[in-house]
């Protein structure tokens, strides 16, 4: 199911790029409209399987393309159907509800995210992705819509490390390109970890612990959390959150238009109750 979904996702990266293709002259934003224009709401529901909402049938609403690395829950997973679910999708969907808007999601690996918004192969990410300053200037994000942080987890047996004091000389698996990634190339920098290991997936990150090839994995508290949640008795988090991030949906820099809508949406969702609602059931995207 998930080579499906990868399957219907490159597809829809061709028809972007041939169709952006024929558009030269055009800004990249129209082209990328026009692109996902071509699939039908039919088959964006069925294949796509997201949850958006399609209110009108006069083909007035905007569709854009949401990029996310689906294997990151409780804010995203695929589900055993192929579809993408979780905390991000089921906010987004509600913010394209309250905006008039269509979204489809696009599951790639996260490091590729900021390349595929700039290019114009995805309009927005909702990937769990936090607000930094180096990343501020290369896309621009909404106001935050979640706080979460990085911990440490070991294997459950480990009782050597206890906190960042213990990483002296260790070795660390990570996410590529994720916040877990830059805080442990600074505790390298500081001549504290001796070696980083960074994988595509964090449950990748996880089975380097699991066969020893890393000591501790450095990753964002909740999805460790469902991790653990998905699989007990395996890892565990120790020592405090190293720190606090929060996360924000991403536009294209100078996307004023997306962005002015993904913001006003979340302020309806959050007034409505909507948000609260989706906030409670976040322990319960653990479907793997
Ligand atoms: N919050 C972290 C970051 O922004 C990790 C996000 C990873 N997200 C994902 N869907 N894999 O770098």
């Amino acid at each position: 199911m998930q080579k499906l979904l990868k399957t219907i996702a490159l597809l829809l990266v061709i028809t972007t790029v041939v169709f952006a293709a024929g558009c030269a002259g055009q800004s990249k934003e129209n082209a990328t409209e026009g692109a996902v224009e071509e699939v039908t709401e039919e088959s964006v529901s069925a294949e796509n399987g997201s949850d958006a909402v399609f209110r009108s049938s006069d083909g007035e609403m905007p569709t854009y393309v949401v990029g996310t690395e689906a294997q990151f829950p409780p804010f995203e997973i695929v589900d055993s159907k192929g579809k993408v679910i979780g905390f991000d999708v089921d906010l987004m969907n509600a913010i394209a509800e309250d905006q008039g808007f269509k979204v489809e999601y696009l599951d790639q690996d996260f490091a590729g995210l900021i390349p595929a918004l700039q290019t114009g192969n995805v309009d927005i990410i909702a990937s769990g992705m936090t607000i930094t300053e180096e990343r501020e200037e290369e896309v621009d994000f909404s106001e935050p819509y979640i706080n979460a942080g990085l911990a440490l987890a070991v294997l459950t047996g480990n009782e050597d490390i206890q906190s960042v004091d213990d990483l002296k000389g260790k070795t660390v698996s990570v996410q590529t390109g994720s916040t877990g990634f830059l805080k442990a190339e600074e505790l390298q920098k500081a001549g504290i970890i001796a070696e980083i290991k960074d994988f595509p997936h964090v449950n990748e990150a996880i089975e380097e612990l699991k066969i020893g090839g890393a000591d501790v994995m450095i990753n964002d508290l909740p999805v460790t959390d469902a991790f653990i949640a998905a699989q007990p008795g395996v890892i565990k988090i120790v020592g405090e959150p190293l720190n606090s991030e929060d996360y924000g949906f991403a536009v294209r820099t100078g996307n004023t238009e997306l962005l002015t809508k993904i913001n006003a949406g979340l302020e309806n969702v959050k007034a409505s109750g909507k948000y609260d609602e989706l906030l409670a059931d976040l322990p319960n995207y653990m479907e793997e």
